[in-house]
């Protein structure tokens, strides 16, 4: 690696130090920095929904590495022309979000809930088995997350159907593609797990002509962004009873602001966005290796797509 290389660092309020000592560590030939205003010019900038002041200041980047599996904070800003946008590539979250989706899933397959209500009233309860197949998942986005969670489900047994934008073949899963086969994949489907990237095109998916096409009884688990859904039509779909609940990770306003009806709702389980966390040493030793990559003149998983946006 040449020398002088100079990386900038900016995660929001995340406490800094930890992830330099990290950077520098991994990268011992580059200056990295935090990121402060006026700054002089970097060649990388590791970041994380970062001010329009950075993009704006810093022309000679080489790359931005995106703090997250999902761009679409950075994407809204005005990005300088030409520099390329690596995101996280997995690091350690599809696990995560397998642990976490099956959670939720089983949660509901096996009415957990109800029987930890139960328990808190000193009632020993009896529930007739539910049929696996009665509950087919639907997982929207069958991309480096979405697929590890298809495999994951799987492996419980649960029928597994998927949607993507480009038809794709994956062992065991009822396969559908493109906006002409959503109808199809939502009748199929009777539990919905959203892990799409929130572009223009999928901006409000999550709304009430497409959940009520889900089976009745239906329950949509949330793990991508808030603005995929509407939320006024979850709960209409779940007061009205086509919906059985659901399971949200993701909300349109961050921190869920308190009085929202969520926090309350009986049917709808509330997590502060945290199914599948930026993980540091995975993090670190993704971006550092991409930015040797680079280096070396070198091609790297994980490049965005600013017109397709993702
Ligand atoms: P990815 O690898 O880019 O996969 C995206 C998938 O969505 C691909 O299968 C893609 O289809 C599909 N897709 C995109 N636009 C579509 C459309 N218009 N119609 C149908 N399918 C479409 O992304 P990933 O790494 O799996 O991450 C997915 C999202 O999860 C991120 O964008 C982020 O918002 C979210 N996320 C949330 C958390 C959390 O903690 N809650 C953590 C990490 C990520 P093709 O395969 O045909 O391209
Ligand atoms: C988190 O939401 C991410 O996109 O990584």
């Amino acid at each position: 690696m040449r020398a002088g290389i100079r990386v900038l660092f900016h995660f929001g309020e995340t406490k800094p130090e930890p992830w330099l000592a990290g950077l520098r560590a991994a990268l011992p030939q580059a200056d990295v920095q935090l990121w402060q205003p006026g700054a002089p010019s970097a060649d990388y900038a590791v970041v994380w929904a970062p001010p329009q002041q950075l993009l704006d200041e810093q022309t000679r980047l080489r790359a931005f590495f995106n703090m997250g599996a999902g761009v679409d904070a950075l994407l809204a800003l005005r990005l300088p022309a030409g520099v390329p946008v690596v995101r996280l590539d997995d690091a350690g979250m599809s696990v995560q979000m397998a642990e976490f989706v099956c959670h939720a899933v089983i949660r509901h397959f096996r009415e957990l809930d109800a029987c930890e209500q139960a328990a808190r009233q000193v009632r020993w309860t009896f529930r007739k088995p539910r049929e696996r197949a009665d509950f087919p998942v639907g997982v929207m986005g069958l991309g480096v997350l979405g697929r590890r969670v298809a495999a994951a489900l799987q492996a419980f047994e649960f029928p597994v159907n998927g949607w993507s934008r480009e038809p794709k073949k994956l062992e065991g899963i009822q396969m559908f593609a493109g906006a002409a086969q959503m109808p199809a994949f939502l009748a199929a489907s009777r539990v919905l797990v959203n892990l799409l990237p929130l572009t223009v095109e999928t901006r409000d998916i999550l709304n009430r002509n497409t959940l009520s096409q889900l089976q009745a009884g239906g329950y949509l688990i949330n793990v991508a962004r808030g603005a995929h859904l509407v939320e006024a039509d979850l709960l209409a779909l779940i007061d009205e009873g086509h919906l059985a609940g659901a399971a949200l990770d993701v909300f349109r306003e961050e921190p869920l602001p308190p009085g929202h009806p969520f926090w309350t709702h009986p049917a709808i389980t509330v997590t502060p966005h945290m199914s599948a966390r930026t993980l540091r040493n995975d993090s670190i030793a993704q971006i550092s290796g991409k930015i040797l990559a680079l280096e070396r003149g070198e091609p790297v998983a994980g490049m965005v797509d600013p017109a397709r946006g993702y």
